[in-house]
């Protein structure tokens, strides 16, 4: 039997979602902002392309991690913790902004850094590592790579501190991703109500995810009742089932803040086909990309996650997936400090302008 669901309004999603604990860490609502020299450049008879700014959050130069801690750092004090123990690549955005949060409520933070294959970029003290040092972060670095490996090392090193008698709140999927999940519904709350207020409602909007950032736009779509798409491009492939994983996550996250909608693994507008060479490696149409942003509008772009997305939303325009009078939206999800720890790989792909 088929169950219809009635969509929320953007205020009842925001009246369930305060039952669980948050804090605020983040500039919300962030701008919403038109560009209207990238969508000519990318195409003459293209759709007008938006930017939501999610680089804009704030906590050590912003991204979708400072949503999602508003609830995961509310859930580690609300559990008690004395310390938190994070871990993901060497150069991961998520860390660097999680050490943030944790600095700013007077949180320990020990991050697990795996060097391992693939890794968002190389262990010298540049770009997120060198402010996850600044900010105060022990900082521990692995042999492991992303992904169950390095979730092992995490797990291990969290029972190593609780042995001491410290009280951990340790990155542990099934907890942290349907929590992180909520925040982003909210985001898409914000676009809904934004676009609205400047006068279009998209065609489609885009971000990049493999995670609790796209269960989060996902379920936040759905349970709006929106009729237009709202796509996660992969910036890496996990050794799971993405659409399966994702549904499963959002579906959590409805279930803890009682919202009756549920997802099934074809809700979630999976696109894989924009990573390039792999996770972490640019790929060449995402440099087109972020040079392309930055000479027509003065924006950044970062390689390892944005600039792919951004090429895949490039793509579908030339293609011809949408008209002239319509409106995209690009969730851009931050990551900036990122490129510092490659300067001179960024160099060397860069195309030069000369002028005579
Ligand atoms: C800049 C940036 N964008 C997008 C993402 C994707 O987020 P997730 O796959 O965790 O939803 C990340 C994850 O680390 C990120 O750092």
């Amino acid at each position: 039997m088929t169950t219809f669901t009635k969509a929320l309004t953007t205020n009842e999603l925001r009246a369930k979602i305060a039952c669980v604990p948050r804090i605020p860490l983040a500039h919300l609502p962030t701008p919403l902002e038109l560009l209207p020299r990238f969508s000519q450049a990318v195409s003459a008879n293209g759709p007008r392309v938006w930017i939501k700014r999610d680089d804009c959050t704030g906590l050590l130069f912003g991204g979708n991690k400072a949503r999602h801690n508003e609830f995961l750092i509310a859930d580690a004090l609300a559990k008690g913790a004395d310390l938190v123990v994070w871990g993901a690549g060497v150069q991961s955005n998520n860390c660097r902004q999680t050490a943030a949060a944790c600095a700013k409520v007077g949180l320990d933070i020990h991050l697990v850094l795996g060097r391992g294959k693939p890794a968002s970029g190389p262990d010298v003290v540049q770009g997120n590592l060198l402010l996850d040092q600044i900010v105060g972060a022990s900082v521990e670095i692995v042999e492991e790579a992303v992904g169950p490996a390095l979730d092992r090392k995490i797990t291990e090193v969290a029972e190593r501190f609780r042995a001491k008698g410290r009280k951990d709140y340790v990155w542990d999927r099934p907890v942290v991703l349907p929590l992180a999940a909520l925040s982003y519904t909210l985001c898409v709350a914000e676009i809904v109500e934004q676009s609205s207020a400047s006068g279009f409602q998209p065609a489609a909007v885009y971000v990049s995810s493999s995670g609790s950032t796209g269960a989060g736009v996902a379920l936040g779509a759905k349970a709006l009742g929106l009729p237009y798409p709202v796509k996660s491009i992969a910036p890496m492939i996990w050794p799971w089932d993405s659409q399966q994983e994702l549904s499963a996550t959002a579906n959590r996250a409805a279930e803890l803040v009682g919202i009756e909608t549920r997802l099934t693994p074809d809700d979630i507008l999976f696109i894989g086909d924009y990573l390039g060479p792999g996770y972490g490696q640019p790929s060449d149409a995402g440099i087109e990309a972020m040079t392309l942003l930055a000479r027509t509008e003065g924006l950044l772009v970062e390689h390892v996650y944005t600039a792919k997305a951004l090429s895949g939303l490039i793509d579908h325009i030339r293609a011809g997936h949408f008209r002239a009078d319509q409106d995209v939206v690009f969730i851009h999800t931050g990551g900036t400090p990122a490129i510092f720890a490659e300067a001179e790989m960024l160099a060397a792909r860069i195309p030069r302008r000369e002028l005579n």
